[in-house]
């Protein structure tokens, strides 16, 4: 199968999310290990997006997210359930859209020169398996569509892959 994806950047951000998002169900293989999956997933959004400066995932284990596949520089590694955006995030199970994250209290600043976020809890049968998070260093670089089409990319994973072993 090839790996490679075809984005048309002079699209619309919806309509690179509608051609986006069958390819990454495409790339998902459910007979591999789930970190292979989850670090494609972090390249193909890292590629499909110029906003992007990191994405990434983070898994729960011991009631802390702990740092997953990513594209981007080295970050924090670990992050308690509850606290800056992503745990909060897993905390109360919801998305979260920070336009300015000095306004975010309790963000946690792994890039000085990150401005925006969004994560996304990841999410099976009501448990909360880790976060999407990814930054960029416009302001307000995302919005509803970025949390709709983000949503339903995580629940095209949930769907796809097993998770009866921990990520972690
Ligand atoms: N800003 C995040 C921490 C993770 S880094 O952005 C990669 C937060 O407040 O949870």
């Amino acid at each position: 199968m090839a790996e490679t994806i075809t984005i048309n950047k002079s699209l619309s951000e919806e309509e690179i999310y509608k051609s986006l998002l069958p390819q990454i169900e495409s790339l998902l293989n459910h007979n591999e290990p789930l970190i292979s999956n989850f670090a494609n997933v972090t390249a193909a959004l890292k590629e499909a997006f110029d906003k992007i400066s990191w994405v990434g995932f983070y898994f729960l284990k011991d009631n802390t997210l702990f740092i997953g596949p990513f594209q981007g520089k080295t970050a924090c590694t670990a992050i308690q359930m509850g606290k800056g955006v992503c745990g909060t995030s897993a905390k109360n199970k919801e998305t979260i859209v920070v336009e300015d994250v000095d306004k975010f209290p309790g963000h946690i600043a792994c890039d000085a020169d990150s401005k925006s976020e969004i994560v996304v809890p990841l999410i099976k049968n009501e448990k909360v398996i880790g976060v999407l998070d990814i930054d960029s260093y416009e302001y307000a670089a995302f919005g509803q569509i970025d949390k709709k089409y983000l949503e339903k990319l995580l629940q095209i994973i949930t769907g796809k892959l097993s998770f009866s072993c921990p990520v972690l």
